[in-house]
């Protein structure tokens, strides 16, 4: 029976289930053990915000495939649009033939994107091919070498991106050598600043670090050829740096002429509440690099540059699948359906979670800090919230109780729980997690794990 996407979790066996147990023995045999799971779910099918496990139960899913699912599961516009592509044309290769909803799709993108300049764009399949594509552009176009990206990033795995990715080690153990060229400074963390400010009175001192002693020391900036940030961090934690941060950044970028390349993979695509998150801080990417939500579950991705930038040859860069026509649709009916609707729905539903979880602090001492922007939110732990001290054994297990209580969270950087749901959630839905998150939080204070 397909889950009513109104409806709420409901638990009918243990987990997992008998049939759940069976497939993730099969699974232990053959997949590629480098996977993460955070707990055994197995699912069957999906609807709006609700997924179905192959025993029945039924899941919140405030986790949304890692925020891609941004329609909700299954969308019916999205599954349509899908459908209708399919019985058409599912792949041609635009990287040697013409269609036009390719074109459809970058006029819409390039509209987009802030800043009211004319943009062309590349399409390629995930989020490690649209920051391969920045990274290369940017060596192309600058002619430059050098890179500058931050502490806790993640930009993907390939061996590019990996070498701006700085989220945990184990991503880069025993991959060495990584792209040379990569400098990383400290992000801003406001919660734990690496300077011991506070964000209302700092004078930004962690992009005032890349000027010096960064690039008085070590890197001359006229060899770098960008900087790489992501306008909320995700990977790292949920991090929403200051509006001045990103002023700074383009101040800096600007000085020295080096590209000012966004990171939207994750908080891109209407889930922060605008369309992409460096909107929240009026913020102007050179380039930008999308892919998540930006098709509802369909691989795809995009990067976008100022027109004059994206100057690149005919066989510099390319993707046999990437921009397929199958996902161009998905993600055509997908824009509709955020610029509609959904975009307002995730302000809406982000405020209204985060505005009941801002006392979680006061009520929880495992709680150090309640972050985020629309539904793109971060529940940071500690052991003690007086040092700050990261309780990343306590975030695991309130992971874990939630998903026994049928709403399906993950972690973020070392001590943090995500919450990164569809953009369908409804008040109801909202207040579930709110009230799941609030009784587990309880459940460990009491318990005295803390
Ligand atoms: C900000 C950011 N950039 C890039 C990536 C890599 O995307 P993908 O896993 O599709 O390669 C991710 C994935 O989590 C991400 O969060």
């Amino acid at each position: 029976m397909h889950p009513d996407r109104h409806t709420l979790p409901s638990i009918v066996t243990s987990l997992p289930g008998p049939l759940a147990t069976a497939v993730i023995q099969r699974d232990d045999k053959v997949i590629s053990p480098s996977y993460t799971r955070s707990y055994p779910l197995v699912a069957a099918r999906g609807e709006g915000a609700m997924v179905e496990d192959v025993d029945g139960n039924r899941f919140l899913d405030f986790s949304a495939g890692i925020a891609v699912v941004s329609t909700g599961h299954c969308h019916p516009k999205v599954v349509a649009a899908i459908q209708h592509q399919a019985a058409e044309l599912i792949h041609m290769s635009g990287t040697d033939f013409y269609y036009e909803s390719m074109v459809q799709l970058a006029e819409k993108l390039a509209g987009l994107v802030p800043g009211g300049v004319p943009r062309r764009v590349y399409f390629g399949n995930s989020g490690t091919e649209a920051m391969e594509a920045a990274i290369k552009l940017a060596r192309y176009h600058t002619g430059r070498k050098q890179f500058v990206a931050f502490y806790g990033a993640f930009h993907g795995r390939t061996m590019g991106s990996l070498a701006l990715t700085s989220s945990k080690n184990t991503q880069k153990k025993n991959f060495f050598p990584m792209m040379p060229g990569v400098h990383h400074v400290p992000y801003a963390d406001c919660y734990r600043c690496a300077y011991g400010k506070h964000p209302d009175t700092c004078a930004v001192e962690c992009v005032k670090a890349i000027e010096d002693p960064l690039f008085r020391t070590v890197l001359p900036p006229e060899e770098v050829a960008a900087i790489v940030v992501e306008p909320v961090q995700g990977e790292g934690g949920y991090l929403v740096p200051p509006r001045k941060f990103f002023d700074e950044l383009r101040r800096v970028a600007d000085q020295y002429g080096i590209l000012l390349v966004f990171d939207e993979v994750q908080c891109g695509m209407g889930r922060t509440g605008k369309m992409f998150a460096c909107e929240h801080f009026d913020a102007v990417p050179d380039i930008v690099a999308l892919a998540k939500g930006i098709a509802s579950g369909l691989p795809l991705s995009a990067t976008i540059a100022r027109a004059e930038i994206m100057d690149w040859k005919p066989g510099a860069h390319a993707s046999t699948f990437g921009g397929n026509p199958v996902s161009i649709a998905a993600s055509l009916a997908t824009l509709e359906l955020l610029e509609n609707e959904l975009i307002d729905n995730a302000a809406r539903m982000g405020a209204h979670i985060q505005n009941r979880m801002a006392d979680f602090p006061s009520r929880f001492p495992v709680v150090g800090d309640v972050r985020g922007l629309g539904l793109m939110i971060g529940i940071e732990l500690v052991r003690n919230q007086a040092t700050k001290e990261r309780a990343p054994d306590l975030r695991d297990k309130l992971v874990q109780m939630c998903f026994e209580r049928g709403l399906l969270v993950l972690g973020a950087g070392p001590n943090t729980v995500r919450l990164s749901p569809p953009l369908v959630i409804t008040r109801e839905q909202a207040d579930f997690a709110v009230d799941t998150l609030a009784g587990c939080l309880a459940r460990l204070v009491t318990d005295g794990t803390a």
